[in-house]
């Protein structure tokens, strides 16, 4: 099959495109490779991925409507679009909340229209986020849930990035299917994320800040139970038109939990300063993942301490590379 995977030299987007790739799918990777975190890290990956016969990568960004036609001409026959591109990470929407509109909003539009062009297009999965449910108070976290109270202007964007493509459903037709992450690590991960921070200032012997209060705590899911996941979504006979599942690893952990799993692998102590969790982060995520269950029969394997040491492994072999 042909695949268009956007943020194909991203972190989730590699995992996938190198899952596609191993099965002798062929796969078409769009990235603007931008700075928001190490263009060397993205770009390594994006060679990793260029070893395979069966990837075409195209350095483009999604918003760019005149280098999308020029891929809808050079390859018609693309089946399955992955819209994986995104300005992702909550705290940096503070600064800069333009870049979150332009890429999670516009480039979805952009997207969907491209997707409207493609004769052979069977469905589009779209990375949506947790961030989405906001201020619900509720754990765990379901599809069902209200999502209408988003803490950053990351979580609106991506609830915007959802409205849209539900219009795209109704007028068009499109086939999607919203994938909504929660908090995703592992090797080859993002070096804007608290668990790469973290593990980087534990081992350069720095402080790192936690949130005070009891009850901080992320639902952490490993990278390759994400791409089992979306390969169990796209062998599924029987998907909706429509529908949002959450990819999560359904596990509630105190983030001091992550922080021993860390100190453990890396053999040192943490130096620890407590702030006042700011607005944008929300308290809790826990994902409910009955409904991708019922639907595919998927279920995480992953356990945290187990997923941090793989990635602990593998940031010892690029320790201070990518940074
Ligand atoms: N990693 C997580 O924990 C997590 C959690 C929830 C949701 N998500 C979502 O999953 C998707 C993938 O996340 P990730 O962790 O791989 O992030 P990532 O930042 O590693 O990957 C995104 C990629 O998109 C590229 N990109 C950004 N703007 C672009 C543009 N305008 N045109 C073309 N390329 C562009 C970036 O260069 C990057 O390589 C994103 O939509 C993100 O919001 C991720």
């Amino acid at each position: 099959m042909v695949f268009l995977v956007t943020g194909a030299g991203g972190f989730i987007g590699f995992h996938l495109s190198k899952a596609l790739l191993a099965r002798g799918e062929t796969v078409i990777g769009i990235d603007n490779l931008n700075d928001y975190y190490s263009p060397t890290l993205k770009q390594a990956r994006c060679d990793q991925l260029k070893q395979s016969k069966g990837f075409i990568f195209y350095h483009a960004d999604i918003t760019d409507v005149s280098a999308l036609e020029v891929i809808v001409q050079n390859h018609p026959d693309i089946q399955i679009i992955f819209n994986l591109a995104a300005q992702a990470g909550v705290r940096y929407s503070l600064e800069n909340p333009y870049a979150y509109i332009q890429t999670n909003v516009m480039g979805q539009v952009a997207i969907l229209e491209m997707a409207r062009q493609l004769p052979n297009l069977q469905r589009i999965f779209y990375a949506s986020s947790s961030s989405v449910y906001g201020l619900n108070k509720k754990l765990p976290f379901s599809e069902a849930d209200r999502v209408d109270c988003p803490s950053s202007v990351y979580a609106a964007s991506k609830q915007s990035a959802e409205l849209l493509s539900f219009t795209y459903y109704h007028l068009y037709g499109l086939k999607q299917t919203g994938l909504r992450f929660f908090t995703v690590y592992g090797p080859w991960g993002r070096p804007d994320m608290a668990y790469y921070l973290f593990a980087k200032a534990i081992t350069e012997d720095k402080p790192i800040t936690l949130y005070t209060g009891q009850n901080l705590s992320r639902d952490f899911t490993y990278i390759d139970d994400v791409v089992d996941a979306l390969l169990s979504l796209l062998e599924c006979s029987h998907l909706e038109d429509y529908g949002i599942f959450n990819i999560g690893n359904s596990r509630q952990e105190k983030v001091e939990h992550l922080v021993s799993c860390l100190e453990e692998n890396i053999g040192k102590k943490a130096i620890i300063n407590y702030i006042t969790r700011p607005g944008t982060d929300i308290e809790a995520t826990l994902s409910d993942i009955s409904a991708i269950y019922n639907v595919t029969g998927w279920s995480p394997r992953t356990k945290l301490s187990d997923g941090v040491r793989l990635f602990t492994n593998w940031l010892k072999l690029y320790n201070g590379f990518f940074c």
